[in-house]
């Protein structure tokens, strides 16, 4: 498989946030593999701005250390990396004053060149940044900011987020980050429904028996216990991740690939999703176990009741889906590491085989990690004598063994979003009416917790979640998969 790679035009990139986690384990890194790709021009230049004082030298060695920690890729080779790091330098400033955004203004030498700053920082700053970037002179037409989640915490700071940002930026300069749509398999979706005929004939309530959406974790909240207890896996993951992972599944097919045909698709979808009923969510944290602490204490906050692990039954009321259900779950300390769309098609409406030969569906399932690829289960007959015995069998395909070792080095979700941020391409961005409209249809949700005051169900570390998560798809007469690696 050759992989062509298209390189950008010289751009300017400013990391607002330039020393912190986000750019340390996935911005740096992600620039450094596409430096190594031949994507990134060697004239481009990336500033790390941030308060505390460092020099051109210090921040080098400061991404040096990130990309030997975070890159585990051999191709990059260590020939590259001084080059690359050249390319980098260092301005301390501060989002909330004027010092430094003199200096920033001389390093970008009113270049016209492609402008973009990288907003890796807490969304109370956001306004401060457009505001003095806009101020200093630093707004050209060619300039693009990047916000990353949380966008918001509801539906009015969402929009109060969307006005102040708008004051000093067009909505085609904004691009809100949400690295599932960065993924490899995420954008496969889109290709298999739009770029196969088998499948969009039967995608549709009258074929489709239900879909479920998995996104496990079998970690825990770790060292960002003090964001994420602020959160909870609804805000954390449900509104963001999960909903576009449902949009991409469930969106008529837009007339063209490009952002405003998918995006529109997408929004559509969330404002057709019905108000979930009380009894159709369960919400759980979980419990320690000898060896790892509980989510409490994690948290170090013993009588939270913010929830690690969210499961849905979500409705979508138009002519395509119409009676489907879509169980949608996430959770941090589950079994395994293991995300998944599976479309679970219905029975055939009269089996000739008789009732022994029991009861089988076709399942397409859309793996996102680990072992990127999708899955077809098919229903086939034992091969040998002994008359007509059924069995299910996947028709897989691994992209790693389907398309070579090359598949396997998926590139990491930043890698291919800073690049479309470059080429200015925001087809797999958020657009600010999308954020607000997922946020309409979680707030009543998160509103219901916080009215009722009831803890969240306790699960144990390594399981599936709380007992009624389960249940909530027994009581249809269904089943969740398990989760697997
Ligand atoms: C982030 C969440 O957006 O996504 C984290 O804030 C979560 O809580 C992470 O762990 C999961 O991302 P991935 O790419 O590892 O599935």
């Amino acid at each position: 498989m050759v992989s062509r790679v298209i390189p950008a035009q010289p751009f300017d990139l400013v990391i607002f946030g330039g020393t912190g986690d986000l750019a340390r384990r996935k911005i740096l890194p992600a620039l450094f593999r596409r430096y190594c790709a031949g994507q990134m021009d060697r004239d481009a230049r990336i500033i790390g701005a941030a308060r505390g004082d460092m020099d051109d030298a210090a921040y080098r060695d400061f991404a040096r250390a990130a990309i030997d920690e975070f890159d585990d890729d051999a191709v990059c080779a260590a020939e590259h990396l001084e080059t690359f790091l050249s390319q980098l330098s260092y301005v301390t400033l501060d989002a909330r004053g004027d010092d430094g955004w003199a200096a920033l203004k001389d390093r970008l030498d009113g270049s016209e060149r492609i402008r973009a700053f990288y907003f890796s920082v807490g969304p109370a700053l956001f306004g401060d940044l457009a505001t003095r970037i806009e101020a200093h002179g630093l707004a050209t037409p060619e300039a693009r900011i990047v916000v990353e989640k949380p966008f918001g915490r509801d539906l009015a700071s969402a929009r109060a987020l969307n006005a102040e940002l708008a004051k000093h930026f067009k909505e085609t300069q904004i691009y809100r980050i949400d690295h599932y749509l960065g993924k490899e398999t995420v954008q496969n979706l889109m290709a298999i429904r739009f770029g196969n005929t088998l499948f969009e004939p039967l995608w549709n309530s009258q074929y489709v028996d239900h879909i479920q959406i998995t996104v496990a974790e079998s970690g825990g909240v770790g060292t960002r216990g003090g964001y994420y207890d602020k959160s909870g896996a609804m805000r954390d993951m449900m509104q963001n991740h999960i909903m576009q992972l449902l949009c991409l599944t469930t969106m008529e097919p837009p007339a063209k690939y490009d952002p405003h045909a998918v995006r529109d698709e997408k929004l559509k979808v969330i404002r057709a999703l019905s108000p979930v009923e009380p009894g159709d969510v369960v919400r759980g944290q979980y419990e320690g176990t000898d060896r790892l602490p509980g989510y409490r204490n994690e948290v170090e906050n013993c009588d939270t009741l913010t929830e690690s692990f969210v499961a849905i039954k979500a409705r979508i009321c138009n002519w395509r889906w119409a009676g489907t259900p879509f169980y949608l779950r996430t959770g941090k300390r589950l079994r395994a590491r293991a995300s998944e769309i599976a479309i679970v098609f219905k029975d055939a409406p009269h089996s000739i085989f008789g009732a022994a030969a029991g009861r089988h569906r076709n399942i397409l399932t859309i793996r996102l990690q680990p072992n990127e690829g999708i899955e077809m289960g098919v229903t086939i007959k034992e091969p040998g004598p002994g008359g007509m015995r059924l069995v299910d069998v996947p028709l897989d395909m691994t992209f790693s063994e389907a398309l070579g070792p090359e598949a396997a080095d998926i590139p990491d979700a930043y890698e291919r979003l800073i690049m479309d941020v470059i080429r200015g391409d925001q087809t797999l961005f958020m657009r600010g009416d999308e954020v607000e409209a997922a946020w309409e249809w979680t707030d009543p949700i998160i509103d219901a917790w916080e009215a009722s005051g009831a803890a969240p169900l306790r699960y144990a570390t390594g399981s599936s979640g709380p007992d009624d998560a389960l249940a909530l798809m027994h009581r249809d007469g269904r089943s969740w998969r398990e989760i697997r690696p």
